[in-house]
């Protein structure tokens, strides 16, 4: 049997260690702190990220990251979006040109994981046009530097807390992006939040899985989703 004082001490270093881990992934921020930043970052520091959550309401981040423990903290927007590799938008629609206005600047070069959905009853006039255009090449106008890919915004949160790290095969989460690259970092986020990414292609096919079109709410295994969106099965 383990001596205790040996057990002591390995507790003492698991706080080392797994901040130690953490350093070796990039830093996520989220811009919002209410249903999608705080679920999805709570999975993310669970996973073994340091997680910047933010929110206007400086309070309200703070709220979520306290008992997330020391890989959460809590900042402004334009600290989160300065300190991290990716940053998540999870605002209403509404918010996006104001951000894009205080924040295109720090996001430049950086992987943005855009999960907003735009609806007209709630965020006016800009929703018309990102159901129009798609939201993802709306939300790269405002942030023309930026590596946007948009995921995480086809599932309600209750369905993502539910199924995070459900026994295989993984609920699928659709994403889309311009950057091959940014692409492969966030299907290795998916993955680690517990779902299997499917990459539908670029910016513009994002549209397939915004409100109003075939891939929103759908809630399928990966061969399902491929199929239901026309993909060829062996989509990434
Ligand atoms: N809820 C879901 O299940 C779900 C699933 C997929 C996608 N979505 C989409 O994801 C987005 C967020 O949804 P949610 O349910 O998380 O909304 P929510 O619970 O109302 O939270 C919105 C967050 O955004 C912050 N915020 C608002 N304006 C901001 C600004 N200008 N700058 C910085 N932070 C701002 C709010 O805090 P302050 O007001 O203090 O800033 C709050 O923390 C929406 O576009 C929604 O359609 C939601």
């Amino acid at each position: 049997m383990m001596h205790r004082r040996t057990l002591l001490g390995l507790a003492a270093t698991l706080p080392l260690i797994t901040k130690a881990y953490a350093e070796t992934k990039p830093r996520l921020a989220t811009i919002g702190a209410g249903q999608v930043g705080s679920t999805l970052g709570s999975l993310w520091v669970k996973a073994g990220y340091h997680v910047t959550f933010s929110a206007r309401t400086l309070s309200e981040a703070q709220e979520i990251a306290q008992p997330l423990g020391p890989l959460a903290s809590a900042a402004t927007p334009a600290q989160a979006a300065a300190s991290a590799d990716i940053v998540l938008l999870a605002v209403p629609y509404r918010a996006i040109p104001q951000l894009g206005h205080d924040l295109a600047t720090a996001l430049n070069g950086k992987i943005v994981l855009d999960a907003t959905n735009p609806y007209s009853f709630r965020d006016g006039p800009i929703a018309a046009t990102a159901q129009q255009n798609g939201a993802g090449p709306t939300t790269q106008s405002y942030f023309p530097g930026a590596r946007i890919v948009r995921g995480f915004n086809s599932i309600d949160m209750s369905s993502i807390q539910s199924n995070a790290h459900r026994s295989p095969p993984e609920l699928a989460i659709p994403i889309a992006g311009n950057d091959p690259a940014a692409l492969k970092t966030i299907a290795q986020l998916v993955h680690d939040t517990g779902f299997d990414p499917v990459i539908t292609g670029n910016l513009t096919t994002a549209k397939l899985f915004q409100p109003g079109n075939p891939g929103f709410e759908m809630e399928q295994e990966a061969p399902g989703l491929k199929a239901a969106l026309h993909l060829p099965s062996n989509t990434p």
